[in-house]
């Protein structure tokens, strides 16, 4: 974004100093010193965009080091499954691009020859590339909109989930995909909902990738310049409440606009996202929050009771680092993540270990870091819950359940 939205950015949460959060830490590195910036979150009166401030190099955060994959939970797996074989029957795409395909979560419903992958994290593109899938190891710009078209003529559907809030240059974003689309091809987009986060007091939402939460308010902004419109949304239940645009160029006729978009701009505009004065009541419950999660904790520990993290998630690192959660509180994180075991949680250096099955009967309290997925992980820990074991989350408010 240009200065002159620089100037429109009010800031109205200040989350402290944070490390990058997707950077675990080995323990060789444990004491030398971390880089950390300040996470502050601003609202652009203009435009209607919620973003973080400061922003960091997408290179120092996508590279061949990433560890989150998609395929790590059921919940994304069944999403991306149900999806892709839905548009595959409904628009029938001769071919796909899908921009931020991590480790081929969504791709691989498709036929090789008719999908392509753009995936900067090189350790994700080599994953889909060795099974066969075309992926680009490179960030979504111009550029390769160009290249694309060139090899592979103009494509008519374009799929990103959980990417385009990770990109600062929203413009070079959407003017590549004008240039990529067919006439009458469309654009899906998932992204967490502000809406959602809003109501769920879900400030982790917000960490260095994170560089937006969008709002349909948001959305449809940013596409006017670019002869875009949204035609359709759905709400999901992904990533704590997302949205998902269905996104046409305005020329395409093909599509009619759905009551749907009219009825959630309104939904929003009456909520307040249109409002700087619902961003500082937001701020002045997430203050609450962390002073309650931190009163429960210190509640578990003076009860001397054994107190875990449940999912080593990049919103748990803005959580912890945010309230001051260090292990006197939480001893270690559990994760199913390989590249994320052995390792400890930026900025506060709490373990995180392997988790090799349902939870033993030595564990009183889990703090659910990866909250988004809590249904899935009640399932698997039902003996835990059976046993009198607890979950501490702080969604929507902090609570022991
Ligand atoms: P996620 O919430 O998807 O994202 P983010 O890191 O962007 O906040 O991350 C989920 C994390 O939780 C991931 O590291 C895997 C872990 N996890 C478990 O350890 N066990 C589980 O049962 C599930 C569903 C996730």
């Amino acid at each position: 974004m240009g200065n002159f939205e620089k100037l429109n950015n009010r800031k109205f949460l200040d989350l402290g100093m944070q490390p990058l959060a997707n950077s675990y830490l080995k323990k060789k590195y444990l004491k030398k010193r971390e880089k950390k910036y300040r996470l502050e979150i601003g609202f652009n009166s203009r435009k209607k965009i919620v973003s973080i401030l400061k922003t960091i190099p997408s290179k120092k955060m996508f590279n061949k080091y990433y560890p989150y994959k998609s395929s790590i939970s059921k919940t994304m797996k069944k999403s991306f499954k149900i999806f892709a074989t839905k548009i595959k029957k409904k628009y029938k795409p001769k071919c796909t691009i899908e921009i931020g395909s991590n480790d081929g979560a969504f791709l691989k419903y498709f036929n090789k020859n008719n999908i392509i992958g753009i995936e900067p994290c090189k350790n994700l593109a080599n994953i889909t590339n060795k099974k066969g899938f075309k992926t680009y190891p490179f960030f979504w710009n111009r550029n390769l909109a160009k290249l694309i078209t060139k090899n592979y003529g103009k494509v008519d559907l374009i799929y990103s989930a959980n990417t385009i809030s990770h990109i600062k240059n929203l413009d070079e974003v959407f003017s590549s995909i004008n240039l990529a689309l067919s006439t009458n091809g469309i654009l899906i987009l998932e992204d967490p909902s502000l809406l959602e986060c809003l109501k769920n007091n879900a400030y982790d939402q917000f960490y260095c990738e994170h560089i937006y939460v969008f709002s349909l308010l948001s959305i449809v902004n940013i596409l006017k310049k670019h002869e875009l419109e949204v035609f359709n949304i759905e709400k999901i239940k992904t990533h704590g409440g997302s949205n998902r645009y269905y996104i046409k160029k305005k020329s395409n006729k093909k599509y009619i606009i759905n009551q749907n978009v009219k009825k959630n701009l309104n939904i929003e505009r009456n909520f307040g996202l249109n409002n700087f004065s619902t961003y500082k009541r937001f701020a002045s419950r997430v203050k609450k929050s962390k002073l309650k999660l931190i009163k429960i904790l210190e509640i578990c520990r003076n009860k001397n009771l054994k107190v875990i993290g449940y999912g080593a998630t990049a919103k748990s690192v803005t959580v912890l680092n945010y309230c001051k959660i260090n292990k006197n509180l939480i001893s270690y994180f559990l994760d199913t993540t390989t590249d994320k075991q052995n390792k400890y949680i930026p900025g506060v250096h709490i373990p995180i270990k392997k988790y090799s099955g349902p939870m033993s009967s030595n564990i009183d309290v889990a703090y659910l870091g990866a909250w988004n997925f809590k249904n899935e992980i009640f399932v698997k820990e039902s003996n835990f819950i059976k046993r009198g074991g607890k979950f501490i989350t702080h969604i929507p408010q902090p609570k022991i359940v």
